[in-house]
């Protein structure tokens, strides 16, 4: 077995008696999005701090749990916090909790984030549906030896954002009686924001926001046979811009604001899949 099995393999052991159910649709909550599990029947809590060998996250404002529990009829693991690149995780511990969720039995994951808006016209609060990636500045998740138990060793990317789930939650918004925006994610390492040259050169390059995450963790996913979709909270816009100056208060103040719009979303849309 390679470490990666390894490090699955005791996690996997560690939380399989404490899961209450087979959950079907996987969620990692962003930056400031963590409420989202107020709105969900709750059934079971694991902390990741209790699994040996889980990435936690150093972040100030991140929380660090699984949460259990239902959406209507749909069952959920939760991730409440994520850890990033940037906080020293390789990609490989970055992806390992996405690799153990499908273990758990999801086969859908639901990814989200805070980003910065690339154009002109996104706008602080705006929610952006996650069409396809830019995962290009950072290390790949795969790298190294490929144990044919995590997946194929050359995955194709070319729909790496379900479609099917993507009208789910294009329906939800339209439901919910707002404008979904759409576009493609870029994921920068950080934990710097990025310079108004390197925004300059991803809008060339045709990203739409840009943040610090979900890149990796969705090449993962799609490696180990999720379905996978995606939503972007629209925090701040990218750096040059606007005449702000870039914090971590404004994008989690920003966040904060789009939760309720973004918890409402999220609902509607899960409780389809
Ligand atoms: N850049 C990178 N990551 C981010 C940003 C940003 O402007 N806003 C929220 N996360």
């Amino acid at each position: 077995m390679t470490d990666t099995e390894v490090k699955l393999e005791n996690c996997r052991k560690a939380v399989e008696d404490r899961i209450p159910f087979r959950p079907r649709v996987a969620i990692v909550l962003g930056s400031g999005l963590g409420d989202f599990v107020e709105e969900i029947d709750q059934k079971a809590v694991i902390e990741y701090r209790d699994i040996p060998g889980f990435p936690v996250s150093t972040v100030a404002g991140h929380e660090g749990r699984f949460v259990f529990g239902y959406a209507g009829e749909t069952p959920l693991v939760i991730m409440q916090g994520r850890v990033h690149l940037y906080e020293g995780y390789s990609p490989e511990e970055v992806v390992l909790p996405v690799r153990l969720m499908r273990q758990m039995g999801a086969d859908i994951l639901v990814l989200t984030n805070a980003a910065g808006g690339l154009r002109e016209e996104y706008r602080p609060g705006d929610l952006m549906l996650i069409t396809d990636q830019i995962s290009t500045f950072v290390p790949s998740p795969l790298r190294g030896a490929n144990p044919a138990s995590l997946g194929t060793r050359f995955p194709d990317m070319s729909a790496a954002y379900d479609e099917e789930l993507s009208m789910l939650i294009r329906e939800s918004a339209a439901e919910c009686g707002f404008t979904l925006r759409e576009g493609v994610y870029l994921q920068n390492p950080g934990p710097q924001y990025e310079t108004p040259a390197e925004v300059r050169m991803f809008r060339e390059l045709g990203g739409c926001a840009v943040g610090m995450s979900t890149a990796v963790e969705t090449i993962a996913a799609v490696h180990c046979g999720f379905r996978v979709c995606g939503i972007s909270c629209i925090t701040n816009a990218a750096a040059g811009l606007s005449h702000k100056k870039l914090s971590h208060e404004e994008v989690a103040a920003a966040a904060d604001e789009a939760a309720p719009q973004f918890r409402k979303l999220l609902l509607e849309a899960v409780r389809k899949m």
